[in-house]
C-alpha cells in the first residue's frame, strides 16, 4: 500500500475496508473505450476502488476493463473495492434485487462490496432513467426510501453486497433509516469539496458510525462555471507549489485528511495516476485551517428536477 494509505481506510459495517481513493467513472461525454482505458490505467496506477452507478449507462465498460485486468493478473477480484448505486426508479422494494443484479451482471462480478441508494427520491419505475411528464416534469414516485432500504438489506443476506448506504442523504433522512435498520448503513456517499465543506452532515455521520465519500471532490471541472474553479484558488496553489505537489492532490489530499474517501474521476491517464499520490506528503493544521477557509457552499450536484419531491435532501440545513 502506499505512502500513510492505510491510515484513511474506512471500516464498514461489515468489518471490511473501504479504499479511501476510488476511480468516479461518471463520464457522460466518453465513450466505452476511454472508459476502458481509463478503469485499466487506475488499476494499474494502484486503485482499488472503482465507484460506479447504473445510471452512468457505463457499467458494462467498467466492467469489462475490470474484467481484462483480472486475466492479466493484474488484480483479483477480492482486492477491488467496487460500489455501485440503486437509481431512483428502482426504489419500489420487488425492483432492488433485479436492479442489483444487473449491475452485477454488466460489471461482471458475483458481488458488490458496497451498493448504494443514489438519492432519497425515487421516480416513476419502470421506462426511462428520468420520466418525464408532458411538461417536462419528472414524474414521481411515493416509494419510501425506508422500504427500498429494507429490500438492500436483503441483497445483503443474499450476500448480492457486502456493505449498504445511501448517498445525497440529510442528516433526518439517514436518522430515519437508522432507527429501523437491521443492518446499519456503512457509507453516505456526499458533494464534498474545497468549495462545499458539509462539515456538519459529516459530523453527524461519523457520530452515528456511517463512513463518509466525498463526490466531485475536485468541485467537478469538466463545465466552466462563474467561481474560481478549485484547482485554480491561490491558496491551493500556493500550498501546491510549497509541498511540490499539484493543486488536484492537495484538495484531495484535505479531504482524506477531513476523515474522507474521495472518488475523482478522470480519463486522462496522467491525471488517473496524480490522484493517486496523495499518499506521500501531509497538510499542516495550518494549511487545513487555510483550505477550509474555501467553503463557498457551492453545490454543483443538485437535482434540483425532483426540488418538489417529498424527499428532496437539500431542504434540510445538513
Ligand atoms: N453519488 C452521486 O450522486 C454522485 C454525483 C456525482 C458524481 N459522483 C461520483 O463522483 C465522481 C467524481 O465526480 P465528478 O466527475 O463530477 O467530478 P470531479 O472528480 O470533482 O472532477 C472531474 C473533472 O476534473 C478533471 N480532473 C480530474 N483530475 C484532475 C487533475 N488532477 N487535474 C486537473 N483536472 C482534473 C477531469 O477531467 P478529465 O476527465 O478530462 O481528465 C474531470 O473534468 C463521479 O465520477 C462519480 O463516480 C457521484
Amino acid at each position: 500500500m502506499p505512502g500513510d494509505m492505510q491510515k484513511f481506510e474506512l471500516t464498514l459495517q461489515s468489518g471490511r475496508k473501504m479504499p479511501p481513493v476510488g476511480l468516479g467513472t461518471l463520464a457522460p461525454d466518453e465513450g466505452e473505450e476511454e472508459v476502458i482505458k481509463a478503469v485499466r490505467v487506475a488499476i494499474k496506477a494502484g486503485y482499488r476502488h472503482i465507484d460506479c452507478a447504473a445510471i452512468y449507462r457505463n457499467e458494462r465498460a467498467v466492467g469489462s476493463a475490470i474484467k481484462s485486468a483480472i486475466i492479466e493478473d493484474t488484480v483479483r477480484r477480492e482486492d477491488l473495492f467496487i460500489c455501485s448505486k440503486l437509481w431512483n426508479t428502482c426504489h419500489r422494494p420487488d425492483l432492488v434485487r433485479t436492479s442489483l443484479r444487473k449491475s452485477l451482471e454488466d460489471l461482471g462480478v458475483q458481488y458488490l462490496d458496497l451498493y448504494l441508494m443514489h438519492w432519497p427520491m425515487a421516480y416513476k419505475e419502470g421506462g426511462e432513467f428520468h420520466p418525464w411528464d408532458e411538461n417536462g416534469k419528472i414524474i414521481y414516485s411515493d416509494v419510501d426510501y425506508v422500504d427500498t432500504w429494507k429490500a438492500l438489506e436483503d441483497c445483503v443476506d443474499e450476500g448480492l453486497v457486502r456493505d449498504i448506504g445511501m448517498s445525497n442523504f440529510n442528516s433526518k433522512q439517514l436518522q430515519r433509516i437508522l432507527d429501523v435498520a437491521r443492518i446499519k448503513p456503512s457509507n453516505n456517499q456526499l458533494e464534498i469539496n474545497v468549495h462545499l465543506s458539509n462539515e456538519k452532515l459529516i459530523e453527524f455521520c461519523k457520530s452515528v458510525g456511517v463512513t463518509v465519500t466525498a463526490f466531485a471532490p475536485l468541485g467537478n471541472l469538466s463545465v466552466k462555471r462563474d467561481h474560481t474553479p478549485i484547482i485554480e484558488e491561490p491558496v491551493v496553489l500556493d500550498i501546491a507549489k510549497k509541498k511540490n505537489k499539484t493543486a488536484a492532490q492537495v484538495a484531495l489530499r484535505y479531504l482524506i485528511q477531513k476523515g474522507v474517501g474521495v472518488v475523482p474521476k478522470s480519463k486522462t491517464p496522467s491525471r488517473i495516476v496524480e490522484n493517486f499520490q496523495i499518499f506521500d506528503f501531509s497538510l499542516s493544521d495550518d494549511e487545513m485551517k487555510a483550505l477550509a477557509q474555501l467553503n463557498r457552499n457551492i453545490r454543483v450536484y443538485d437535482e434540483s428536477i425532483a426540488l418538489e419531491h417529498k424527499y428532496y435532501p437539500f431542504n434540510e440545513p445538513f
